[in-house]
C-alpha cells in the first residue's frame, strides 16, 4: 500500500514560506509521468508564483480563494486541437493532476484540486488574463506549499461498494 495515497488530504492554509524549484520541478515532472489516452501527453503548465497574478487568479472561481495565500499555483491545461484526442482529455488530465498532487504529499508539501473544466466561464477568465491560446484548455487549478495544517487521515474505505464478478 502506498503510504502517500492515504496521507493526502486537500490542503487550504499555507506558511508563507516559497517552494523550493527542484521540488516544483520534480511535482510537474510527476505529472507529466501520468497515464494519457494513446500515450498522448497533451498537458501544458502554467506555474503561477507571482501574487499580484495569483490574487488575480483566486477570484476566477469562487471556491478558488487560497490561491492568493498559497505562494504557487499550477494550472494543469489540455491541447485540444485533435478531435480524436479531445474525447480523452478529462481522464488525461484528472490522471496528471492527481499525480501532482500525490507528488505534492510526497515533498512534505500539501495542496488542493481547485475544478475550473468543464466550467467554461472560469476556463475563459483563465485564458485571457494569462493570454493562453483557445487550444489550450485550463483544466485544473492546483494550490501547494508548506502546509500549516496537519494531514489528516480519514478512512474511507467502504466494501460494501466493492462488487465481484456481478453487480
Ligand atoms: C474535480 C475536483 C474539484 C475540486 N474543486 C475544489 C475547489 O474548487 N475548491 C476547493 O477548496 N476544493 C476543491 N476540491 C477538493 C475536494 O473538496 C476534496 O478533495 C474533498 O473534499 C475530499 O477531501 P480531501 O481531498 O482532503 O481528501 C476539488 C476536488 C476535485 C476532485
Amino acid at each position: 500500500m502506498s503510504d502517500i495515497i492515504f496521507k493526502r488530504r486537500s490542503i487550504r492554509r499555507f506558511l508563507d514560506k516559497p517552494v523550493e524549484s527542484e521540488k516544483l520541478e520534480r511535482i510537474l515532472k510527476a505529472g507529466m509521468q501520468a497515464p494519457s489516452a494513446h500515450n498522448n501527453q497533451r498537458w501544458e503548465f502554467l506555474v503561477v508564483t507571482d501574487s499580484e497574478k495569483r490574487e488575480a487568479l483566486s477570484k476566477m472561481s469562487p471556491w478558488a480563494g487560497m490561491v492568493a495565500k498559497a505562494p504557487a499555483a499550477i494550472v494543469v491545461m489540455g491541447k485540444t486541437d485533435d478531435e480524436s484526442l479531445r474525447q480523452w482529455f478529462e481522464q488525461d488530465l484528472s490522471a496528471c493532476t492527481e499525480n501532482i498532487l500525490l507528488q505534492i504529499a510526497e515533498e512534505g508539501l500539501g495542496g488542493c484540486w481547485m475544478g475550473f473544466y468543464p466550467n467554461m466561464e472560469r476556463v475563459g477568465l483563465i485564458q485571457k488574463y494569462f493570454n493562453i491560446p483557445e487550444n489550450i484548455v485550463p483544466f485544473s487549478v492546483i494550490a501547494l506549499g508548506y502546509s500549516e495544517d496537519e494531514n489528516k487521515f480519514v478512512d474511507r474505505s467502504d466494501m460494501s461498494k466493492v462488487h465481484y464478478n456481478t453487480y
